[in-house]
């Protein structure tokens, strides 16, 4: 039996497994996700202190078909009702890629539909725009575990990225500071939860605000994560040194600190170069996404900038910022809308895969 009301868009079907979710999607055209699954594995990876990318994979592969029935139940359809497959196929995990590569074009295969190969990167990059008419010109901010990016976005398909980290990505950033506090995986959401529910002093410690003012949109949060660790009121070296935290060696309030001062030293980079690089392109719309971009404060203060600025915050929902496969669908229905060809079916997975930039 057929559920698709006439003349409703083309219901496509998304995985998304780069990192640690395995996840799947179903949308209707780009204006409506009609069901999303997100299973998240975090707490098989948390005893590692962070993803262990065999564990990431074969645990890919047991859930990835009841995720796959658990989407199609709650969009009350059919497979063969989707008009194409979606997967991402970089950057991410290599053996975690292949997982939900495969499993959507064996669906497009045996279904004789298209299969559409998606960049995880412009799936965050687009994400603020769900629920949208369409993609509007914008800077684009990604901030996420792996990756941090502004991008001039003048079209859907049409970008220039105008920076991007020159070491770690601003979530990476935020899980090796927790980790040094002996904070468990991810850091980022604990590390906004302590400063707020424990009240820290984002002012108590002055974190250097990295590359800053270097006129470009480039960023670097690797000496940041290492000031935290040399700044901190006498470390205990031995401790430190047998692979101990400092968490043992700090007391709450100091832990409390250090968590809102770093939060704020990350946060006022990346307002103060989405500032220049809405100044720079003259857009009127700011539009942020990523699993970083999940943090309140840095919500919060993007919001009086652009308030400031005079430009438009778009900010993807919270539940799209982390990673997710409604993302995917939702870029892989632009492409479908667009006519584009559809991936080939013997094309790679790209554990590297940069986003198109011209
Ligand atoms: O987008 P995402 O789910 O995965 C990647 O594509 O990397 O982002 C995960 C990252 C992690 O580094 C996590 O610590 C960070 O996003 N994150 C946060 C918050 N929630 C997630 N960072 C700061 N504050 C948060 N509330
Ligand atoms: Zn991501």
């Amino acid at each position: 039996m057929s559920h698709r009301p006439p003349n409703d868009p083309p219901y496509v079907l998304a995985l998304e497994t780069s990192c640690d979710e395995t996840a799947a999607a179903v949308t209707a055209g780009w204006l409506r996700t009609l069901a999303s699954v997100i299973s998240s594995q975090i707490p098989l990876h948390r005893p590692y202190g962070g993803v262990v990318p065999e564990v990431a994979s074969r645990n890919h592969l047991t859930i990835i078909r009841p995720v796959v029935e658990d989407v199609m139940d709650r969009a009350v359809l059919n497979l063969d009702e989707m008009s194409a497959f979606a997967a991402t196929v970089g950057p991410g995990l290599a053996s975690s890629l292949m997982i939900g590569a495969t499993f959507a074009k064996s669906l497009a295969w045996s279904l004789g539909k298209p299969f559409y190969g998606i960049n995880h990167l412009e799936g965050h990059l687009l994400s603020p725009f769900e629920g949208r008419s369409g993609i509007e010109p914008a800077v684009g901010l990604v901030v996420s575990g792996g990756h941090t990016l502004l991008v001039d976005v003048r079209a859907f398909g049409d970008y220039t990225v105008l920076g991007t980290t020159r070491d770690d990505a601003a979530g990476e950033a935020f899980d090796k500071v927790a980790k040094l506090l002996g904070l468990p995986y991810p850091g980022g959401p604990q590390i906004e939860e302590i400063a707020r529910e424990r009240g820290g002093n984002a002012h108590h410690f002055g974190f250097p605000r990295s590359m800053i003012r270097s006129g470009d949109f480039n960023f670097s949060f690797s000496g940041m994560k290492t000031a935290v660790r040399y700044q901190l009121p006498d470390p205990d070296q031995e401790a430190i040194r047998d692979g101990e935290h400092l968490g043992h060696v700090l007391d709450n309030r100091t832990i409390a600190d250090v968590c809102a001062s770093f939060q704020e030293a990350v946060v006022d980079v990346l307002v103060e170069k989405s500032r220049a690089a809405l100044r720079y392109t003259g857009r009127q719309k700011l539009a942020v996404s990523g699993g970083v971009s999940r943090n309140a404060r840095l919500r919060e203060r993007l919001e009086t900038m652009c308030n400031e600025e005079g430009v438009q915050l778009l900010l993807a929902r919270p539940v799209l910022c982390t990673d997710n496969a409604a993302m995917i669908a939702y870029a892989a229905s632009h492409y479908l809308a667009a006519g584009a060809d559809p991936t080939p079916l013997d094309a790679d997975i790209d554990p590297n895969l940069a986003l198109l930039s011209r």
